[in-house]
């Protein structure tokens, strides 16, 4: 290895760590990328054939660079130590207890984190914020660092991430805009260069936006909640065009042709899931009570309240139309995680509908091509701020729900059932033989797309009631 070859470590190898470093690896052959973090567990599987998580097109980008320039190491201080830049990626959760509780995000484990890094460090080193924090943070974590220095420099940046899930890869190589914030002194613009000078190895500088600390870490907050909010919005237009006939995709399509509003992020469906969305709304909620803005806090808890009641709202839909019982009856679930294309299932409208239905006593049979049985289990039985805390702290799993068993495939699940409940846009559920599907069905037999999915005059000429969000009956 050459001696002046710039080192990174990244803390925390988790769905934005490991792919994040992956490509800057993999466009980077001069610098050295160590990714770091205390459970053990996910170390070993980024070392393996099985990595810890799926995302399509990482493997191929692991596979050209790990034990090259790219390491997965439990050995969090020597790595950090050896660090130029540190990359922070740890889980930033919500508050479960204590001041905030419910809203203001947990920067325990990001304290944590500086905290090691100010004991272990002897050469100067650029720390950057890629875990989504409120805005101001970095003046926090400026404080712990430099009050532990024992006169060594940090230059702190905020970086955040605007990768989703399923689409990490794709978004990484070919990001919309990469946003660097730092200080506006002259070793805060050194260290924004330093860091620029990485992603410039394959992001055209012009979408390399660089910003003062608070402007990188609000507009992460900010953007997610534009996005969260839109899909509230025609959430909530969803109920009203079932109220009153016009059909959602078709609004969409209209309004979305308007190029100040555009095409995207228009899908009517179930609810918003994922473990950021709500987080950083509440986040935001939070900020803005204690900065004194009731009115902009109320403004922005409505998104994440729309999105509660878009998923009560289907589950009331689902029992209502099955003769307002779901007791003892068999309801095929296809799709639990809060999107296709990952195996993620924090925050998935999944878990609300499942309950739910379990709540009526209904007897769910589960397919997910990505969710293991296991981790279905434990989303269903574990209490949500159990389910929030990183792997390394959450509780060995609880004894399996009965009435929830696990399909190899979706004619499995749907055998004997009395409805489909579609969670999931899983490619696989749009060109699934419904004929065959129907056949070995309880009559009548219902479907609900809780993601506009099916066709839906194919399936009513097979014979199915078909329910789909924002549709007319
Ligand atoms: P994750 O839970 O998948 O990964 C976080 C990892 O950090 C875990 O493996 C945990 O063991 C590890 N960790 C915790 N404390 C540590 C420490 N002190 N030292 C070393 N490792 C430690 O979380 P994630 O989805 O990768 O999210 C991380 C951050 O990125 C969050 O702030 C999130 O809001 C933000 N973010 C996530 C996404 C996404 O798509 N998931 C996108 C953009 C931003
Ligand atoms: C989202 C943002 O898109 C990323 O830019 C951001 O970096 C990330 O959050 C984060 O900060 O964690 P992600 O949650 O991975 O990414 O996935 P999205 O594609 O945004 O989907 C979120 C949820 O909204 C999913 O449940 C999805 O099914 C739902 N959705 C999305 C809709 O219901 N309708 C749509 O039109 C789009």
């Amino acid at each position: 290895l050459h001696i002046d070859m710039v080192k990174i470590c990244c803390l925390g190898a988790g769905y934005v760590g490991g792919p994040t470093m992956a490509v800057i690896a993999l466009k980077c052959p001069d610098i050295e990328v160590v990714v770091v973090d205390i459970f053990e567990p996910r170390i070993i599987a980024w070392n393996s054939d099985h990595l810890p998580i799926y995302e399509p097109g990482l493997d191929d980008v692991v596979k050209q660079c790990r034990g090259k320039n790219l390491f997965f190491s439990k050995d969090v201080e020597k790595h950090v130590a050896e660090a130029d830049i540190v990359f922070v990626s740890v889980n930033t959760p919500t508050k479960t207890q204590g001041l905030g509780a419910g809203k203001a995000a947990d920067l325990a484990y990001w304290e944590s984190a500086a905290r090691m890094i100010a004991d272990v460090s002897r050469t100067d080193k650029i720390v950057v914020e890629k875990s989504t924090v409120p805005v101001k943070t970095a003046e926090a974590i400026e404080k712990i660092l430099t009050h532990n220095s024992k006169g060594i420099n940090f230059q702190i940046l905020s970086n955040p991430e605007f990768l989703a899930e399923g689409t990490a890869i794709q978004d990484l190589f070919n990001p919309d805009r990469v946003l660097i914030g730092g200080r506006e002194t002259p070793e805060g613009k050194k260290a924004i260069q330093a860091l620029k000078d990485v992603y410039a190895h394959w992001v055209p500088v012009e979408r390399i936006i660089c910003t003062n600390l608070w402007s990188a870490e609000l507009s992460k907050l900010a953007a997610n909640a534009f996005l969260a909010q839109r899909i509230s919005s025609v959430n909530a237009m969803s109920a009203l065009c079932e109220a009153t006939g016009a059909d959602i995709s078709q609004v969409s399509h209209a309004i979305g042709k308007d190029t100040r509003i555009g095409s995207k992020f228009l899908n009517a469906s179930v609810g918003f899931g994922g473990s950021c969305f709500q987080k950083d709304i509440l986040n935001l909620v939070y900020i803005c009570e204690c900065n004194g803005l009731p009115e902009v806090a109320s403004y922005w808890k409505q998104v994440v309240q729309v999105n509660e009641y878009q998923k009560t709202r289907f589950v009331n839909r689902m029992v209502s139309s099955m003769f307002n019982t779901v007791s003892g009856k068999k309801i095929a679930i296809l799709g639990f995680a809060f999107k296709k294309d990952t195996g993620d299932t924090r925050e998935t409208p999944a878990i609300g509908v499942c309950q739910g239905l379990l709540g009526d006593k209904a007897i769910l049979s589960i397919y997910d091509p990505q969710v293991s049985q296991e981790q279905i289990q434990r989303d269903l039985s574990m209490h949500k701020s159990e389910l929030d805390r990183p792997p390394h702290l959450q509780p060995a799993s609880p004894t399996a729900i009965k009435q929830v068993t696990c399909a190899w495939d979706a004619y499995e699940a749907a055998k004997g059932a009395h409805g489909i409940c579609i969670l999931t846009e899983w490619d696989e559920f749009r060109t699934l033989d419904y004929q065959k599907i129907y056949d070995d069905m309880q009559k009548p037999a219902f479907v609900f797309d809780g993601r506009n999915v099916v066709d839906v005059d194919k399936l009513r000429q097979i014979g199915f009631i078909v329910y789909t969000i924002g549709k007319p009956l």
